[in-house]
């Protein structure tokens, strides 16, 4: 069934020119049917440059705005219409712009996994594997950071820069506690610990490495360690044992699952395709200010790349 839902997934991409985007977090079969899997960042960066006419967004829905953002001649396609994100949903426009008016001139940085009316309203973008060299490239000793306060906690411990949060945060990685990171590491003495830094400071605090989920995966693959405790969701451990068969991987806490990422199916990557829906579309006011935050982030991960920062 799978291997017959695929073919006829195979014939609609090539009939109507589309290209299959899906995030780390996605199911296994999921994963394996997209053309590209992988972060935030390597979403955005294959959104902005495929030649495709239509991207299916195997994702939550900020994901799929920001691939329209960048491409809006394209469609977008988003493979279930509810996949939301509740830490995108922590604050609206019009609470950015009340944040900004009590720190009238520090400019903001706003965290991908929020909506276009709040990046239409932001200086610029980041993402978990760029939050860092964002804040360091912004022209100011200080910033605004919306809406995750665990990574902006997380970037303000690697820059000398004041880095003043909005209360927002991830309810799946805050699930995990430094108990849980414990007993892994009883259980699995040798492995390193490996955690999004969208996890509680104290469990950054317990980890041997905070990294986006595309670093993970190069760390694990990289690394001559040949077992990783992973926290962060769990659709990230297929990603991790299919590019390193050899090596084994454990997850923190059975409680690391976003059931927003869960919502999509191989079966509604084919309806997608077959009924061209769910379409995102952006009003383009909204999409010109948001593609300029997106687009200096952007700018930034192109040039720390080449200097080799990742
Ligand atoms: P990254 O894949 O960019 O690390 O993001 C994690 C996440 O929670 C996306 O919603
Ligand atoms: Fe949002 Fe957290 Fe799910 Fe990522 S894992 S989409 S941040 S709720």
């Amino acid at each position: 069934m799978t291997a017959e839902i695929t073919e006829r997934i195979r014939t609609l991409q090539r009939e109507k020119n589309a290209v299959i985007l899906a995030h780390n977090y996605q199911i296994a079969e999921v994963q394996d049917v997209a053309d590209y899997v992988g972060d935030s960042l390597g979403l955005a960066q294959q959104a902005a440059q495929t030649d495709a006419d239509v991207i299916v967004f195997a994702g939550v829905h900020f994901m799929a705005e920001t691939a329209a953002i960048l491409s809006p001649d394209k469609t977008v396609l988003l493979t279930d219409v509810d996949a939301g994100c509740p830490m995108a949903d922590m604050i609206t426009g019009d609470q950015l712009r009340q944040f900004k008016s009590e720190h009238p001139g520090v400019p903001v940085v706003t965290y991908v996994n929020s909506s276009a009316d709040v990046k239409a309203e932001s200086d610029w973008c980041c993402t978990s594997s760029n939050a860092v060299n964002v804040v360091e490239a912004v022209p100011s000793d200080e910033v605004l950071f919306v809406p995750d306060k665990y990574l902006g906690h997380y970037v303000s411990t690697k820059t000398e820069k004041k880095v003043t949060t909005w209360n927002g945060y991830c309810p799946t990685h805050s699930w995990l506690s430094p108990e849980d990171i414990e007993l892994a590491r009883s259980e699995h003495p040798n492995a390193e610990v490996l955690v999004h830094p969208e996890c509680r400071p104290e469990v950054v605090a317990v980890s041997d490495h905070a990294l986006s989920t595309g670093q993970m995966i190069d760390y694990a693959t990289k690394s001559s360690t040949s077992e990783f405790i992973i926290g962060t969701e769990i659709g990230i451990i297929h990603q991790l044992e299919t590019k390193n068969p050899q090596k084994s991987f454990f997850i923190a806490s059975r409680r690391l699952v976003c059931p927003n990422m869960k919502r999509t199916t191989l079966e509604k990557v084919l309806w997608s395709l077959e009924d061209m829906s769910t379409h995102i579309t952006v009003d383009p006011e909204i999409a010109g200010r948001s593609r300029l935050a997106i687009q200096r982030m952007l700018d930034v991960s192109a040039h720390t790349v080449k200097a080799g920062n990742g």
